[in-house]
């Protein structure tokens, strides 16, 4: 680039910046439906069960979206779904963009800017995670009450676009209170205990060592995962309502004595997909009700 090229003029970056591309992609997802979601969802890995089992369902493969970032690895990276459970409309992101993959954290966060932009005012975000705290086993649902942010990044750094949100926004309740209690009474109605707990995010793609593990359970760290941190900041500068669930597919490194895989992972996912969806469905309609 030349020295005296000029950065972009504010117009030309209203154009063309994150806000216009999640606008543009918002339209392009709202032409195809009728449905006008107001909560929206993210499937964590092995968790995707909740999208099939969706009424009247719009699909629509995030390839074709506008804007989207396009997957160097893999061909398919998900779909975003917008259907109904219980008669609620919902829109579900299936497949989420991770840090690890070599995604910018613009990039990662940029499907929920999307469902953000499509007017959802509640996000219920579920992820895989290892179990640090003793008290969970395998494939427990932990409710997330607070998050610790150990990815070494943030997904706000670099320029701000007020329509997006604050600056500097507030995390003190980053985690809703009242889905939280929401989910909680829907698990005790479909016999699930739920406890909570304080999610780590690590960049991975490499699992912790025994050591990490001591350290962010000294820290404070319930739970340890990939994903989720970045899209709930995002969420939140939009003032958008979150619920985080994690399925605890395996206990952290170090607890037990064996190595722990991606294979792992997906099968803990599977093995609770239908308490997972039961669970989420229950919680659809109470969340509608008190968006009202
Ligand atoms: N560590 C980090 N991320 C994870 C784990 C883990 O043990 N399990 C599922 N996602």
């Amino acid at each position: 680039m030349s020295p005296l090229r000029k950065s972009p003029s504010p117009a030309a970056r209203a154009a063309g910046g994150p806000f216009a591309r999640a606008e543009r992609a918002a339209q392009f997802v709202l032409a195809r439906t009728r449905l006008r979601p107001r909560i929206g969802v993210v499937l964590g890995s092995g968790l995707g069960a909740f999208a099939e089992g969706l009424a009247g369902a719009a699909r629509i493969d995030y390839s074709r979206i506008p804007g989207f970032p396009v997957s160097t690895v893999e061909s398919h990276a998900g779909q975003m779904v917008l259907g109904t459970t219980g008669g609620v409309p919902v829109a579900v992101l299936s497949g989420r963009l991770h840090f690890y993959e070599g995604y910018s954290m613009e990039e990662v966060t940029f499907p929920v800017r999307v469902l953000g932009r499509m007017g959802i005012r509640a996000l219920v975000i579920t992820n895989a995670a290892g179990g640090i705290s003793p008290e969970y086993r395998q494939g427990a649902l932990v409710l997330i009450r607070d998050h610790i942010n150990f990815q070494g990044t943030n997904p706000l750094i670099g320029r701000n676009d007020e329509r997006f949100g604050l600056r500097f926004p507030d995390m003190t309740h980053a985690y809703s209170d009242r889905l939280r209690l929401i989910a909680r009474e829907e698990g005790a109605r479909h016999g699930i205990s739920l406890a909570e707990g304080v999610y780590a995010a690590v960049s991975g793609p490499s699992f912790e060592t025994p050591s990490e593990i001591r350290a962010l359970r000294t820290l404070g760290a319930d739970l340890v995962g990939m994903s989720t941190v970045p899209e709930v900041i995002v969420a939140r500068q939009m003032g958008i309502e979150v619920l985080g669930i994690s399925c605890v597919t395996n206990l952290a490194a170090g607890i037990l004595d064996q190595p722990i895989t991606h294979e792992e992972v997906l099968e803990t996912g599977w093995r609770v997909h239908t308490q997972f969806t039961a669970l989420l469905r229950g919680i659809m309609p109470r969340i509608a009700e008190v968006l009202k």
